[in-house]
């Protein structure tokens, strides 16, 4: 069955990020010109995502106005003659960008399980926004779908880290290798340092099988006192297939201000208005 929704669970409190998101949801900090979330829809279209489920909450109203119809700033551009691309991608199919809310951020899992009526039965993928992965030829998400068609069941983005780094992650515990594809023996949150059972951590891309949301209806809290989605995936393991993708990429954590900041500045060194004169500015600023 193809991947046709996606779920982008945007509902979280962005605490790293005050007080820039006191009133901004986290997903809307640009990087350079487009929001986080913008990057991810994209990748979502580029995968062959019809459908955009973004799991709200207070203070997200900004994501929907987004994504709507603009029609002042339409007007006003096109009465100027200036060119419409500047909204690319913000108009979604009507009816094919659905919000709806997670009350209380009680973890990624409970708010990938608020998606389960309009999942139905269906495989479906997950994109964190505040990870931003570009790919080398193509997006992540539209290299994680060319696996799908080959083998099925649940898949996992895969990317290394040094060793020191897995406490902060899901971890997979990995089987046999065939090239871009590692089967996942285990699945483990936020290791204590010394005990990953490798250094392969998940960046926030997943497509799934729904008979996960029946896991996650009766979980309790895991890892940090939030509902966790690795320990659900966890489960399916040894009954359906499972296997992490090995990312051919970059990644950015712009959930920290670090990764956010190094977003930034690659994408606008690349950036072909601005980055040749940046590129300039930095090697003078640092000598
Ligand atoms: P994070 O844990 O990185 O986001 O969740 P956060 O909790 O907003 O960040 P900090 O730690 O307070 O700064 C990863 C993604 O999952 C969403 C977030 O919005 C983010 O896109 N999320 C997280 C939810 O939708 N609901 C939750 O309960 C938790």
């Amino acid at each position: 069955m193809t991947i046709r929704k996606a779920v982008f669970p945007v509902a979280g409190l962005g605490t790293r990020f005050l007080p820039a998101t006191k009133a901004v949801p986290k997903e809307l900090l640009p990087v350079v010109d487009r929001p986080l979330v913008q990057y991810a829809v994209d990748e979502a279209l580029e995968a062959g995502i019809e459908t955009m489920i973004f799991v709200t909450g207070r203070n997200k109203g900004a994501i929907e106005d987004h994504f709507d119809v603009a029609y002042e700033l339409e007007r006003i551009q096109a009465d100027r003659g200036k060119p419409l691309d500047a909204l690319k991608g913000t108009r979604l199919t009507p009816g094919n960008a659905i919000f709806v809310r997670q009350q209380e951020p009680r973890g990624l899992g409970h708010a990938v399980w608020c998606a389960r009526d309009i999942i139905g039965d269906e495989p479906f993928a997950i994109i964190l926004p505040d990870e931003l992965l570009i790919g080398r030829e193509k997006g992540c998400l539209a290299q994680m779908v060319a696996q799908y068609e080959k083998v099925g069941g649940n898949l996992v983005c895969a990317l290394e880290v040094p060793m020191e780094e897995t406490p902060s992650y899901g971890i997979i515990d990995p089987g046999a290798r065939d090239g871009v594809l590692t089967e996942v023996k285990g699945l483990v949150e936020k290791p204590k340092l010394g005990t990953a059972p490798s250094n392969l951590m998940l960046p926030g891309r997943y497509i799934l099988q729904p008979e996960v949301m029946g896991l996650l209806a009766t979980q309790e809290a895991g890892a940090g006192g939030e509902v966790q989605l690795t320990d659900s995936m966890a489960k399916l393991i040894g009954k359906q297939p499972f296997h992490g993708v090995t990312f051919d990429g970059e990644r950015f954590d712009c959930g920290s201000k670090l990764g956010f900041a190094q977003a930034n500045f690659a994408l606008a060194c690349r950036d072909a208005a601005m980055g040749a004169e940046l590129r300039g500015w930095a090697k003078a600023l640092l000598g």
